[in-house]
């Protein structure tokens, strides 16, 4: 071992002229150097931010750049990893106080360190305390050094005598160094999630920040990507690649200050949340989740699905179902019969599981026969199904496939009993009108009956059938009209508490029900945050199927996430485009279908039994591999990536023709992450019944390295066309 993962340690007089009193604190992955200093002003700045440096020894002896030595004042940003309001940085802070007594001033002198193993890296405490108010505060570190992800959150307690009120609530920031800045978001709306641009960062402030409450996402995605000195890349260059852990109303802040230096904040959106902190009370931000890459995005990108199967995602390890889910095919048009003849149709698919959707509760007047009643009444309809869930699991049992149920615990519609028996249990002010959102409103999470029905929902279903295999967990309505009976006096807490409390109730359903794969959706893919990701196996990433417009998405949603936490269905969205297109664009992802057999021909539905099968068997690529970006949407008329097992025996590559122009040159495909010294059979699968591969090399053996440095030629010139091609090593 060259150098350990954190270092706590006085400096030798020998090294710079601050040395005899400065104490560095390292926080490093395989290729990151985080370096910190106390300095002589007893406060916390970040030495270094960069590429790992080889000798442990020179960790200690960068300079900081910027000290407040108490004689004088700066005019840049003096790197406090946690800067607060009203001192003398004049850039935005990392906490904001307002003190009991009024004032909104304050420091923080380093205290101590502790640091300990987590499971796959090691975490650091440090306890910083302001000298003239009781307050504490706990910044946190997690790194992963094999995968190169560090996690930073912070935690705020104080026992002044009465309410402190946070005004900024951050986590650490980080600061970046480089002669240009690059940005690249991901912004969209419903059914268009997560599309990406990019733009230079000048001096001032971009902040991306979303107040919808209740979910993550729907016109930004709460990560984004920093190229520096060029914008960020697939294959070359350095990126910091940065996500926020928070079902809530989350804010990222990159602000350039006059010496071009980059400060990154990640936290809340403090919009009507200025929290209030009784004594004795803490408060923990959400996580900062990043990496820094000297390769590009593509290596960024897996190591964060390596760091996000292995410690993040419920399950993260374990096996994917497939399903066939009822939504696009009856939507909330259903009796036994016909789901039964849909269990039946995914039995013959050949895919794990039968999800029904939406529309099976609520009764009478109320019944969810369409989007505007019965939402909060989880009780199954009669009318439609006599014979209640357990007699759906059953035929599900009977047709060969497991169960899943959709849900959507968190809302209400106004026109139910639930509305009508507890108004007080929804977030809005009931003097105003009512302003809904698909005809919803937010049930108020912040209230612990609350949660404990909407824990119910689970826990009812599986009391009484302990056999459903799966849960489609939605949430559609942003808040509105934000006012909360529950929180009486302390409205202003009521964002945070409520993503608290949903948080929570998530974190009791995956404790009491670890087994349970549950896939979090929210009016398509607005929740797509790693905060919920714990408790869940997977998300929804649009409801937007349509395999063109879901070749861009998917490519966006990867660059954060492993395929397997990304649920796609084949539908009937762009039926121009083949099944065979369709569904070769979901495989790429968590395969599923959403489509009943009515509008596929007995070729099709062969041809998608083959590809599930497929699918299955490749799964240790597709879903627990290495995943590799090859050919951009957003740069051309095609996409192409591959997937490698992490032991190289297997490996698939997807390319999809979207709208090539005419005559327009094409480049062979060129693989990435084979083992060079192997030899792979090449075999183009997925085909159509009948139909024969018109692949170049196809049924050839080629090595690794003849795929990596030559390729294939496996792009073509017809619109909406697909190849998949397995790579099967000698
Ligand atoms: C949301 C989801 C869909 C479907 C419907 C049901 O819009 O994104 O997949 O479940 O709700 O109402």
């Amino acid at each position: 071992m060259r150098r350990f993962t954190a270092i706590f340690m006085a400096l030798s007089i020998s090294a710079a002229s601050l040395a005899a009193q400065t104490k560095t604190i390292g926080i490093s992955t395989d290729k990151t150097d985080l370096v910190l200093q106390v300095a002589e002003d007893g406060r916390l700045y970040q030495a270094y931010f960069g590429e790992k440096l080889l000798n442990a020894e020179d960790l200690p002896v960068i300079p900081l750049k910027k000290v407040r030595a108490g004689n004088g004042t700066f005019n840049t940003r003096a790197r406090e990893v946690c800067s607060c309001s009203g001192n003398e940085d004049y850039f935005s802070p990392a906490l904001g106080m307002v003190h009991a007594d009024g004032n909104r001033s304050t420091y923080l002198y380093f205290e101590s360190m502790t640091q300990t193993s987590v499971p796959g890296g090691k975490r650091t405490d440090i306890i910083l305390r302001d000298k003239v108010y009781p307050v504490e505060v706990v910044l946190h570190y997690e790194a992963y050094p094999q995968e190169n992800v560090i996690v930073s959150w912070s935690d705020i307690c104080h026992h002044e005598k009465g309410t402190v009120r946070l005004m900024e609530q951050n986590s650490p920031l980080v600061f970046v160094e480089a002669g240009s800045y690059y940005l690249t978001e991901f912004s969209g709306d419903w059914a268009s999630e997560a599309r990406m641009s990019t733009q230079e960062l000048r001096f001032g402030k971009k902040i991306v920040d979303t107040k919808l409450g209740s979910r993550a996402n729907i016109f930004c995605s709460p990560f984004f990507e920093v190229g520096l000195d060029a914008p960020a890349q697939e294959q070359a260059g350095t990126v910091l690649m940065g996500t926020v852990a928070w079902v809530g109303n989350w804010r990222y802040t990159l602000e350039i200050d006059n010496k071009n230096l980059l400060c990154v904040s990640a936290g809340i959106n403090p919009t009507a949340a200025d929290y209030e902190l009784e004594a004795g009370e803490c408060f923990s931000t959400p996580e900062f989740i990043f990496t820094l890459s000297q390769n590009g995005t593509g290596e960024a990108s897996r190591d964060i699905h390596d760091w996000a199967r292995r410690y993040r995602v419920k399950d993260g390890m374990g096996r994917r179902l497939s399903l066939l889910n009822n939504w696009e095919n009856t939507y909330f048009s259903f009796d036994e019969p016909k789901l039964a003849a849909c269990m039946d149709e995914a039995a013959k698919l050949g895919v794990d599981l039968f999800l029904l959707d939406d529309g099976w509760f609520g009764n009478g007047s109320d019944a969810r026969n369409n989007d505007t009643s019965g939402l909060g009444d989880w009780e199954v309809n009669h009318a439609k199904l006599p014979h209640g869930v357990p007699g759906l699991v059953k035929a599900a049992e009977k047709a060969g496939v497991g169960f899943g149920i959709w849900i959507e615990p968190e809302m209400v519609n106004p026109k139910s009993a639930l509305y009508r028996k507890h108004p007080d249990w929804v977030i809005h002010q009931q003097d105003r009108e009512l302003y809904t959102y698909r005809n919803q409103l937010v049930l108020d999470m912040s209230n612990p009956k609350v949660q404990d029905y909407v824990f119910k929902v689970v826990d009812d279903l599986m009391k009484e059938n302990p056999d459903i295999k799966f849960f489609k967990w939605d949430c559609n309505s942003p808040i509105t009209n934000i006012y909360s009976p529950y929180e009486k006096q302390r409205q202003a807490n009521l964002y945070v508490d409520h993503a608290k409390g949903v948080t929570a109730v998530m974190r009791r359903v995956a404790e009491k029900y670890p087994e349970v794969p549950i896939m979090l959706c929210s009016g398509g893919g607005g929740r797509c945050d790693y905060s919920s990701l714990r408790y869940f196996t997977e998300f929804w990433c649009s409801d937007n199927t349509d395999p063109v417009d879901r070749v861009y998405i998917q490519w966006s949603f990867s660059q954060f996430f492993p395929a397997k936490t990304m649920c796609a269905h084949v539908t009937s969205w762009n039926s121009q485009a083949s099944v065979k297109f369709r569904t070769d664009v979901a495989s790429m992802c968590k395969l599923g279908f959403d489509i009943g057999f009515k509008d596929m021909s007995d070729d099709e539905l062969q041809y998608c039994r083959t590809a599930v099968q497929n699918w299955k068997r490749l799964n240790p690529a597709i879903m627990d591999g290495d995943q590799y970006r090859l050919v951009s949407p957003y740069e051309t008329s095609h996409m192409a990536v591959n997937y490698v097992s992490k032991d190289k025996s297997s490996a698939v590559l997807f390319t999809y023709d979207i709208h090539p122009m005419y005559s327009e040159p094409r480049l062979n495909v060129k693989l990435q992450g084979l083992d060079p010294q192997a030899r792979y059979r090449v075999v183009e699968i997925n085909l159509m019944p009948g139909a024969k591969s018109s692949l170049s090399g196809d049924g050839q053996v080629y090595s690794g390295d003849y795929l990596m440095k030559v390729g294939l030629d496996a792009l073509t010139g017809r619109q909406m066309n697909s190849r998949v091609i397995e790579l099967i090593r000698q």
